[in-house]
């Protein structure tokens, strides 16, 4: 458990271990740059926040694998996500276990509408640090975990009545795998059509093994929800479809991609990657 005492949220405000897992994306947002140029985000926000908390950033950044994955996987989603609102313009945008990560910074087009959503306690930590809600960048609670919350969301009809862009990263890799596909098939039946979902997932093998992870093991996290075909993130609705497919492993050299051909001769999946999903 981790709490902040310098946020003025003192005794009431303690993270559990998933939710202490926001620190590292946070950590790499913030200082990754430095230290991987060609991937640098330009997060405006990071910066300010691991000021403002007195984060210990030093054992973040040693995971420097880490930090580039968090990076990597930025860019992918915010590309993903420029290109569907350049379709979309109006449209909304939800981000499931947001954390303290802020794509609105990046995605505001002065007509869009996005919505940060996470559990109580990580929105309670996130509502005191950044601006209050605006008619155009909101926040909502919601547990992944509960059967209903797809209408936690309180998604108003003018959300629905066009396609939505949703992404979920560092999330479902701490779920059980019967949620993990759970929050697959809310945004297969739910979401209008033409809308994305975009995550990231782990491979199978990495299933269990949180302790070895140097950034998530002191944490005391768990990974208990990886992949070993990537018909598992489409089986179980018929209308949901893969896209996209997008592996960190070229962005590590010659060893990240040897690594991946190795899994690959049983798996092929992705070690670590990011898909994109969308309903018909
Ligand atoms: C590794 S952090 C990722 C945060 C953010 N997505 C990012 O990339 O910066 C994990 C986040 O998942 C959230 N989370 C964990 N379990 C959740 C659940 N059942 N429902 C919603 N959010 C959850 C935590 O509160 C935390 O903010």
């Amino acid at each position: 458990m981790t709490d902040f005492p310098d946020t003025g949220l003192q005794g009431d405000h303690v993270l559990s271990a998933v939710q202490q897992t926001m620190l590292i994306p946070l950590v790499a947002r913030a200082l990754g740059g430095g230290m991987f140029p060609g991937h640098a985000c330009g997060d405006q926000h990071a910066a300010e926040l691991v000021r403002r908390l007195r984060v210990p950033t030093e054992p973040y950044l040693v995971d420097r694998p880490t930090v580039l994955n968090i990076l990597w996987r930025t860019k992918v989603m915010r590309d993903a996500a420029l290109a569907f609102f350049a379709r979309h313009p109006q449209a909304w945008g939800v981000n499931l276990g947001c954390g303290l990560s802020h794509y609105f910074q990046w995605l505001d087009n002065g007509h869009n509408t996005w919505l940060d959503a996470d559990m109580p306690q990580s929105m309670q930590l996130r509502r005191h640090l950044l601006a209050p809600d605006t008619e155009r960048h909101r926040t909502a609670l919601v547990d992944l975990r509960r059967t209903g919350w797809w209408q936690d969301l309180k998604l108003p009809q003018d959300a629905v009545n066009q396609p939505l862009f949703m992404l979920c990263e560092g999330v479902l890799m701490y779920l059980q795998p019967y949620q993990a596909q759970h929050v697959l098939h809310s945004f297969a039946v739910n979401a209008p059509a033409g809308s994305r979902l975009l995550i990231d997932v782990m491979a199978g093998c990495a299933v269990g093994m949180a302790r070895w992870h140097p950034s998530v093991g002191p944490t005391q996290a768990q990974f208990y929800w990886g992949i070993r075909s990537l018909s598992e993130l489409t089986d179980c609705h018929p209308r949901l479809r893969l896209l996209a497919t997008h592996s960190v492993a070229a962005s590590h050299g010659w060893m990240g991609i040897a690594a991946e051909q190795m899994w690959n001769y049983w798996s092929s999946t992705p070690l670590y990657g990011v898909v994109e999903l969308g309903v018909d």
